[in-house]
């Protein structure tokens, strides 16, 4: 569908956390299993090592609590849980409702599944929510990807980890930090990157590549030309992080010098929905951001789906 620009009531996000698994597993504890490298795996992916371990309902709890703590909110504030993820807990109910019980919230719960591109999907149906009356959303981005992947298959298993990551949605009067968003999707690639029930994640690695770089381009260049802003005023892009070439690559086609892109692959490995909120929150946290910088996010996925939004930081509540 086309970019989409947004109306009079919007949001800014107030509070903001993460949590990764504590067990780490380096390129090095691959190389015992796998017939890989570590050298490999940093030149063809960019990752280093990776968090494995918990389960998509723990590892949300722990992020959400701490956005909520940061907004200074009580879970009874919260109107809606909005969870980003493709590796729910148990097939019904949806995790949503486990991590709205633990936190002690007292609202609507639901999952969104767009694999990858899950989180930015997430925090545009959470403002489609604020525009019609809700106030206050928990968004979050969460996968347990070591759990649906083949440790026997190093094309998978060096790539794909543990993670997430949440923001805390409060409406304002007037338009808020959302500038444009875009949602797309392209089922007849289902087969290049899917996993069965019960199965593990298969991949055509070499052509999920290409056309992430495309996709991820279209997507961000959309809406970038909806929001009114021009590639060299992204203060911060925030890329889906799967692979550091594909987010060079990217970059490069957009026009944004590497330099603006929030990178954790490195320590995160590829967190599918938790990707891009763990990579915004590493950013938030070290100080790459003040009022009025224009950011960009933007993921792809199965599916295959991209997502990109463009923020403009700062506003007051
Ligand atoms: O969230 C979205 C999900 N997925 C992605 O975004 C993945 C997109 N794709 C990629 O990131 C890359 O295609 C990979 C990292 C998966 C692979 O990198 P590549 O540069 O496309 O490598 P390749 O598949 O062309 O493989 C090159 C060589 C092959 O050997 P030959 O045929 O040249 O002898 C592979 O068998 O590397 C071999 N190879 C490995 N070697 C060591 C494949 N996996 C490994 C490995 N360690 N783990």
């Amino acid at each position: 569908m086309p970019a989409t620009s947004i109306g009079a009531r919007g949001a800014i996000i107030t509070g903001w956390g993460s949590a990764l698994p504590p067990r780490v597993v380096t390129n090095a504890d691959l190389m015992r299993t796998l017939d890989t490298s570590d050298e490999w795996i940093k030149e063809r992916s960019g990752i280093s090592e990776r968090h494995v371990g918990g389960t998509t309902s723990e590892l949300s709890v722990e992020s959400g609590r701490q956005a909520l703590r940061m907004a200074g909110l009580d879970p009874s504030e919260i109107d809606a849980l909005v969870l980003s993820t493709t590796t729910p807990d148990r097939t019904v109910p949806a995790t949503s409702a486990t991590v709205q019980n633990a936190l002690g919230l007292k609202c609507g719960a639901f999952d969104v599944n767009a694999a990858c591109s899950g989180f930015v999907y997430a925090l545009t149906v959470a403002h489609g929510l604020i525009a019609v009356g809700a106030r206050k959303i928990l968004v979050i981005g969460t996968d347990t990807l070591s759990r649906i992947t083949d440790w026997n298959d190093r094309n998978t298993a060096v790539l794909f980890a543990d993670g997430s990551g949440a923001v805390v949605l409060e409406a304002v009067d007037g338009p808020g930090q959302l500038l444009a968003w875009d949602i797309d999707a392209d089922g007849s690639a289902e087969e290049l990157l899917y996993c069965e029930l019960g199965g593990t994640i298969h991949m055509e690695g070499k052509e999920v590549f290409r056309r992430a770089v495309r996709i991820m381009v279209d997507s961000g260049q959309k809406s970038l030309e909806a929001a009114g802003v021009s590639a060299d005023e992204v203060a911060l892009v925030v890329p889906h992080q799967a692979n550091i070439r594909i987010i060079q690559a990217a970059c490069e086609r957009l026009g944004i010098p590497i330099e603006r892109a929030a990178t954790v692959l490195h320590y995160t490995g590829n967190t599918s929905s938790a990707s891009i909120p763990l990579a915004l929150v590493d950013a938030l946290n070290a100080g790459r951001l003040k009022d009025g910088d224009n950011v960009l996010l933007v993921g792809f996925g199965a599916g295959m789906t991209a997502a990109s939004a463009v923020l403009r930081w700062g506003g007051i509540r």
